[in-house]
């Protein structure tokens, strides 16, 4: 168990609640909020997004296992609210980490739906903190179910969108926030404090390039090796999507930030919504970086746009080496 990186020995526990289409990518942040000392993930709640929701449940239970933690695991959604459910599983492989054959040996399912689940811990748990990995589908459960629930929600860390940036599935959208962009919709007003980690925080220097994975490899440690294991067929899809050698890590980053907030290095607040009618631009999210939607100067120019305040803190960069040595103190 380590403290995260960089974090005073406060002595005291953070509560974390955890959604996730457990991929490769997911299973790494998992490890690193089950491995910090000074958190207790109080459950991760899983849903369809990177493979279907039985696999993400089964990796989840999985990492949680190969941790040696005790946490619940509570089964979501198995399709986006409206759409059908469309995997990644071309990036992540067949089972989502990397087809080496890793499936839990003891640990089961929870039969509690991830619905009610949810609302039960932030009830028991007010202020926590709130990290989603994967499509929003079962935030937005939860927000259509009790919509004044977002009070009791601490911070809440969505790894999703990429703002005034290209997209990874589709040249406008980043994945998470494409297969269920009406649950994206959904949160994104719903008065949730919303920090957004988006795709692009993991690309370039951030890429845990050749010399890194042979440095990790040489600690020669469990988590070590499954980190590289599980992400090998994400190197390997990278190099196709975007030329880039190495293993991209969007959700680990997301896992960073929440860990220590000061590795985001810049912020600011935006009006930010999601396309959910347009097939081109679904799932896009637009945000209003200038903030022209809260100028008065628009009215005429934007008037169906005015009057919207902020609804997220948007991340622009990370502190590359402080995200790469956090990561890696869970891994030696
Ligand atoms: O676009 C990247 C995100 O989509 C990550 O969370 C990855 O695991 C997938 O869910
Ligand atoms: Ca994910």
């Amino acid at each position: 168990m380590r403290l995260a990186a960089g974090l005073r020995r406060s002595g005291m526990s953070r509560v974390f609640l955890i959604d996730t289409d457990t991929a490769s990518d997911d299973a790494v942040a998992l490890l690193m909020a089950l491995g910090s000392e000074d958190v207790h993930v109080a459950g991760i709640t899983t849903v369809a997004g990177n493979v279907s929701l039985e696999q993400g449940t089964r990796n989840a239970l999985y990492t949680v296992e190969f941790c040696g933690a005790d946490v619940p695991v509570y089964p979501g959604a198995a399709k986006p609210l409206t759409r059908a459910h469309q995997d990644a599983t071309w990036f992540h492989g067949e089972d989502g980490l990397g087809d080496h054959g890793f499936r839990p040996q003891h640990r089961i399912a929870k039969s509690k739906h991830a619905v009610d689940a949810i609302i039960e811990t932030i009830h028991a748990n007010p202020g926590l903190t709130l990290v989603t990995l994967g499509p929003l589908t079962n935030i937005a459960l939860v927000l259509q179910r009790e919509p004044g629930i977002v009070d009791k929600i601490g911070r809440t860390v969505v790894m999703g969108g990429n703002p005034c940036c290209e997209g990874n599935v589709t040249p406008a959208a980043e994945f998470n926030i494409w297969v269920d962009p009406e649950a994206a919709h959904i949160v994104l007003h719903s008065g949730l404090r919303i920090e957004l980690i988006g795709w692009q925080l993991c690309r370039g220097e951030a890429v845990v390039g050749p010399a890194e994975i042979e440095r990790v490899l040489g600690w020669n440690t469990p988590l070590a090796r499954f980190t590289i294991e599980s992400n090998s067929r994400a190197r390997q899809a990278l190099k196709i999507q975007t030329g880039e050698d190495g293993i991209c890590l969007p959700d680990p980053v997301a896992m960073a930030v929440a860990l220590d907030p000061s590795i985001g290095t810049t912020w600011s607040d935006h009006y930010v919504d999601v396309e959910t009618r347009s097939e081109l631009t679904r799932g896009m999210t637009v945000v209003d970086r200038l903030n022209v939607a809260s100028d008065e100067r628009n009215r005429e120019t934007w008037s169906s746009l005015l009057d919207r305040p902020p609804n997220a803190r948007v991340c622009w960069e990370i502190d590359v080496p402080r995200w790469k040595e956090l990561l890696f103190s869970f891994l030696r």
